[in-house]
């Protein structure tokens, strides 16, 4: 499978483009998601990835910005309020743009740098991948 080949290579290589989706590395969520399903639940403790590369934003200074933490939003990287239904344990980040300035947010939702991206979302891609791959065997 090309997008497997494509995605070891990658990772082997620490080359992963975070600007752009690359094509061949992994299709938009709504895509791969019936591929590389992510943990779906009615209520969850722990958050989960929104997406599995980080979201590029322009913040304003001054302005206050709400990160969603649990994965939930459908307005991310930012809060909707999803999480008081289905993570109550989870509260967004707030924080507030010192400057104008564009950003890495995490998407993957396991930084431990958050609200930015740390690259943790490497292990989230690789963690999937090896459960995609060890479905093909089973
Ligand atoms: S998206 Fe990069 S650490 Fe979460």
């Amino acid at each position: 499978n090309m997008n497997v080949a494509g995605l070891m290579c990658a990772l082997r290589t620490r080359c992963v483009q975070t600007f752009r989706r690359p094509p061949l590395l992994l299709p938009p969520m709504s895509v791969s998601s019936s591929f590389f399903p992510v943990q779906r639940c009615l209520q969850s403790t722990q958050p989960v990835p929104a997406a599995r590369l980080p979201y590029r934003v322009k913040l304003s200074a001054g302005k206050r910005y709400a990160w969603c933490a649990c994965g939930h939003s459908k307005k991310q990287p930012f809060c909707d309020g999803t999480h008081k239904a289905k993570a109550p344990s989870i509260s967004p980040l707030l924080f507030t743009a010192d400057k104008n300035k564009t950003v890495m947010l995490c998407a993957c939702k396991q930084t431990k740098n958050s609200p930015y991206c740390d690259g943790s979302h490497l292990k989230v891609i690789y963690r999937d991948v090896v459960k995609y791959v060890k479905g093909l065997f089973k």
